[in-house]
C-alpha cells in the first residue's frame, strides 16, 4: 500500500519534505494545493509528475489545484490518502481543521498552530472525528533522538537535571514570514519547537514557564530566552535567534554526566557522552531526515492510529502552551488569529 499524500503550500518546506517522500516508503505524493495555480503545478511537476515517484508501485502523476478553493478540491480528489500542510503558521489550523472535518489525516508543520486555543481546537475536532492529527515535529522520529532517549535510560548520565538547548541564525531581511507579525514572524514561533521539543521529551510538561525576548522593529521577537521548571526540580534553559547564527546545540546535564548534542539541534547529528569514564561519540548524520516522520505517519495509519505515539497531542499542547506563555511574557505581537482560530 502507498498512501497518496495532498501538499497544502508548496514552498520551502514542503520541496524538502516532497525529497523526502521519495525515499520513504509507503507514500507518494498525489496532489498539491496552493493558491497560486502556477505554484501548484510546478511542485506537482517537480515531485510528482512520472508517477511512480516514491518506488512504491504504479500511481498516478501528482494532480494540481490553485486558487481560493485549491484546498476543497484537494480534499475532494479520491487519490488523496493523507495531507501534509506546509504553509506558514497562521495559516496551518484552517486547512489541517478542514482536512479533519472531512475526516483526512493530517500531518501539520510546527507550529501546529500559533495558539494554545486554536491547538486545542485541532485536537479535539482530531479526537470528535477520530482522525489522525500530528505535528512534523520531525525531530523526535531521528536515528539520533532515538540512542539520545537510549542513552539517557542506560542510566549512563545519571539522573538528567538539567537541559540547555539553543537554535539561532540570522533570518533573510527579504523573507516576511520570520519578520511580519501576520505571518507568525519572530524566533519563537520558527525555531522554539526544537529546543522546547527537546526539553518537553526529556522533562515533561514545565511546572514554571518564564521567559523574556527582545523585539525588532516589526514587533516579532528577534530573540527569546526562557527558563522552565519541571517535576524533581528539574530545570531547562531554551534560547531561540533570528537575528544571529548561535551555536544551536544542546547539553543534557545529569548526576553521571552529560551529553551534548552538536549542531544542528533538529537534526540531532552527533551526540558526545560524558562520563568520569570518558568520552563517546555517536553519529548520527542522515540524509532526507525527514522521511523517517513519513515513515513514522505511515506506519501509524497502516495500524489505523489517530494519535501518534511519538508526537501526541498532550506533546503540541504542552508545545503550545510554552509558546503561548513567552508570546505573553516576551510582549511579543499577538495576531488578530491567535484566539480561537
Ligand atoms: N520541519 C522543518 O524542518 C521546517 C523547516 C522550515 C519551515 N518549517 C515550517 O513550515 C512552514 C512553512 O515554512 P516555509 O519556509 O516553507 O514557508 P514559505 O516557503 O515562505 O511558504 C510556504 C507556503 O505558505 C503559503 N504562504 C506564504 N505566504 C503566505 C501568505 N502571506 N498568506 C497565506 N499563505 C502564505 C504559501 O502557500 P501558497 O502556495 O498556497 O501561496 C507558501 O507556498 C512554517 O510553519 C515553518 O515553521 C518547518
Amino acid at each position: 500500500m502507498s498512501f497518496g499524500w495532498g501538499f497544502v503550500g508548496p514552498g520551502g518546506i514542503a520541496h524538502k519534505v516532497a525529497a523526502a517522500l521519495a525515499v520513504s516508503s509507503g507514500g507518494h505524493l498525489a496532489a498539491v494545493a496552493s493558491r497560486d495555480a502556477g505554484r501548484a503545478r510546478a511542485f506537482a511537476d517537480e515531485h510528482g509528475g512520472d508517477g511512480t515517484h516514491s518506488g512504491d508501485g504504479e500511481h498516478g502523476p501528482a494532480n494540481a489545484y490553485g486558487g481560493p478553493d485549491a484546498v476543497d478540491r484537494l480534499l475532494a480528489d479520491p487519490t488523496v490518502d493523507v495531507v501534509y500542510v506546509a504553509t506558514v503558521h497562521p495559516h496551518h489550523h484552517a486547512p489541517a481543521k478542514q482536512a479533519l472535518e472531512a475526516g483526512t489525516p493530517v500531518l501539520v508543520e510546527k507550529p501546529l498552530t500559533v495558539s494554545l486555543a486554536a491547538t486545542q481546537d485541532l485536537v479535539d475536532t482530531a479526537r470528535a472525528r477520530s482522525t489522525f492529527l500530528m505535528e512534523a515535529y520531525w525531530t523526535r522520529m531521528l536515528p539520533g533522538t532515538q540512542a539520545l532517549l537510549d542513552v539517557v535510560a542506560s542510566g549512563e548520565i545519571g539522573d538528567v537535571r538539567a537541559v540547555r538547548a539553543d537554535l539561532g541564525f540570522r533570518a533573510p531581511s527579504d523573507a516576511p514570514r520570520f519578520h511580519d507579525v501576520a505571518l507568525g514572524g519572530g524566533s519563537v514561533f520558527d525555531l522554539g519547537a526544537y529546543p522546547v521539543g527537546l526539553a518537553l521529551t526529556l522533562l515533561g510538561r514545565p511546572a514554571q514557564i518564564r521567559s523574556l525576548s527582545t523585539l525588532t522593529p516589526t514587533g516579532v521577537d528577534g530573540q527569546t530566552t526562557l527558563v522552565t521548571t519541571h517535576a524533581g526540580g528539574r530545570t531547562a534553559t531554551l534560547a531561540t535567534s533570528i537575528e544571529s547564527w548561535t551555536r544551536s546545540g544542546a547539553w543534557i546535564e545529569g548526576t553521571a554526566g552529560s551529553i551534548e548534542i552538536d549542531a544542528q539541534l533538529f537534526d540531532v547529528p552527533r551526540l558526545t557522552v560524558r562520563t568520569e569514564r570518558g568520552e563517546t561519540v555517536h553519529d548520527h548524520r542522515v540524509e532526507h531526515g525527514h522521511h523517517y516522520m513519513l515513515d513514522h505517519v505511515h506506519e501509524c495509519l497502516a495500524d489505523g492510529l489517530t494519535e501518534s505515539p511519538l508526537v501526541g497531542f498532550d506533546f503540541s499542547l504542552a508545545l503550545a502552551a510554552v509558546l503561548e506563555q513567552a508570546v505573553e511574557q516576551g510582549g511579543i505581537a499577538r495576531l488578530a488569529e491567535r484566539v480561537g482560530g
